[in-house]
């Protein structure tokens, strides 16, 4: 297993570009699979997600070429059967999102059930219930989820948790569908937001994505189409605390600020200066003392659960308390105890991680737990004096293109040690 090693105590400093958004391609590729014809994404992410993606599309029958880095050519006209392995699923739960496509093109979906997670039990009830409400009968067989429907029917499906993969799951069945299918409390996400851009190029007809209601009306098939995918909001808001915790000044570019604004104005109140010269480009630096600020994680448009671990990381070197509170996951502070073994001052109560700083830290051996946790490690890595060891850095590389890299032109000192 690679570890990262960092010797920390480096200024940021320079240019860093940011890639394609991992949780928007899982969805785009899956999508895929609602059409014979084929579809070209452009801007997937080289991360270990969309790898596994892609064996799951090629494990059923679908053709994947990359004919360059970062362009999938997906075409989905060759799928012969319908189930989603459990190799695949265990390593990632996205793999879920298989289910309303392929119920809704082939009549038949087989997913293993993913288990529990580092992040909490993550249930897949609500897809489930949506997924009957538009018709299917869905029954359990040998840890494996059967999703049966001759064809879907458009239904209303009201969601009592919002859920982002839920809601792709019912906009790509749903699309397919007989008839009209409404959607409330959808997520808002930004990702939901380019799926259905890429539906809607594919022929589907969506209503209020974006918003908690969404109108989908069925389609009898849907065609090719080509599509960027969007930046990567919490790559991008990691490398703004990466600048932050540094005290270094990055550019970050190829990025989307209005889909972090709840970062940005975070980040802003604890006194990170973060200015956006255009469109596409943010510049981050840090004059005076960084001064500690509650949050409370919440859907979009709120401050995401992704970006939680990252911030506490930066809580430890801002003046004063802060209460980080994560309303969306149960179990999603593993990163308080690693942040504590480089010295941090951390009590975890409930929801709440209440931070005390700044506390000095100093370099330490880390396990990684969870992708967005690993994160923070490293961030937290980045800022302590002296050498930091990161073990189980394959999480990192689920959602993460290369940070060792990105980081390294930036002027950090990181490695990664293969065993
Ligand atoms: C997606 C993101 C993940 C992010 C999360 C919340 C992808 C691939 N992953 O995960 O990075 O952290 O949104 O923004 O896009 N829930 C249920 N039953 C369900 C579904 C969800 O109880 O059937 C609960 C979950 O346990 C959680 C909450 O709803 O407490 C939100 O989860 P959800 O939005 O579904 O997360 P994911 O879509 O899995």
């Amino acid at each position: 297993m690679d570890k990262f090693r960092i010797l920390g105590g480096k200024r940021l400093h320079g240019s860093v570009a940011i890639s394609g958004a991992k949780n928007s391609a899982l969805p785009c590729l899956a999508a895929a699979l609602l059409t014979p014809e084929t579809v070209t994404l452009r801007n997937v992410p080289y991360v270990r997600d969309l790898i596994t993606m892609r064996r799951l599309l090629e494990d059923l029958g679908a053709t994947v070429l990359v004919p360059e880095l970062r362009t999938h050519r997906i075409n989905a006209g060759t799928v012969e059967h319908y189930e989603a392995p459990y190799e695949l699923v265990k390593t990632m739960r996205a793999s879920v999102l298989a289910l309303g496509p392929l119920v809704a093109r082939f009549g038949e979906a087989r997913v293993s059930l993913p288990g529990g997670c580092a992040i909490g039990q993550r249930p897949i009830d609500l897809h489930l219930m949506a997924l009957e409400k538009l018709g299917a009968t869905v029954e359990m067989q040998n840890g494996v989820i059967v999703a049966k429907a001759e064809r879907l029917r458009g239904a209303d499906v009201t969601f009592e948790i919002v859920t982002v993969t839920g809601t792709e799951n019912v906009m790509m069945a749903a699309a397919l569908a007989n008839g009209v299918t409404r959607i409330f409390n959808a997520a808002c996400e930004p990702e939901i937001t380019d799926l259905a851009e890429l539906l809607t190029k594919m022929g589907a007809h969506i209503e209020g994505a974006g918003t908690p209601t969404m109108t989908i009306t069925g389609v009898d098939a849907l065609g090719g189409a080509e599509h960027t995918i969007i930046p990567d909001r919490i790559e991008t808001g990691t490398f703004i605390v990466a600048a932050a915790i540094t005290g270094g000044e990055l550019e970050i570019t190829q990025c989307n600020p209005t889909h972090l604004m709840a970062v940005i104005d975070k980040l802003r109140a604890v006194g990170v200066e973060i200015e956006q010269p255009d469109e596409r480009t943010l510049r981050v630096s840090v004059r005076g003392k960084l001064q500690a600020r509650d949050v409370t994680t919440a859907v979009h448009p709120g401050f995401p659960t992704d970006m939680q671990a990252q911030y506490m990381a930066l809580m430890t070197q801002a003046e004063g308390d802060a209460v980080v509170t994560e309303m969306i996951f149960e179990n999603r502070f593993m990163h308080a105890s690693e942040l504590q073994r480089l010295g941090a001052r951390i009590r975890v109560h409930g929801h709440s991680a209440y931070v005390h700083g700044p506390t000095p830290l100093t370099g330490a051996q880390l396990i990684a737990s969870d992708l967005r946790a690993s994160a923070s490690l490293v961030l937290a890595g980045l800022a302590a004096e002296g050498e930091t060891w990161i073990d189980r850095v394959y999480h990192i590389d689920r959602g993460y293109e290369k940070i060792e890299e990105k980081l390294r032109t930036v002027g950090a000192e990181i490695e990664r040690v293969k065993n």
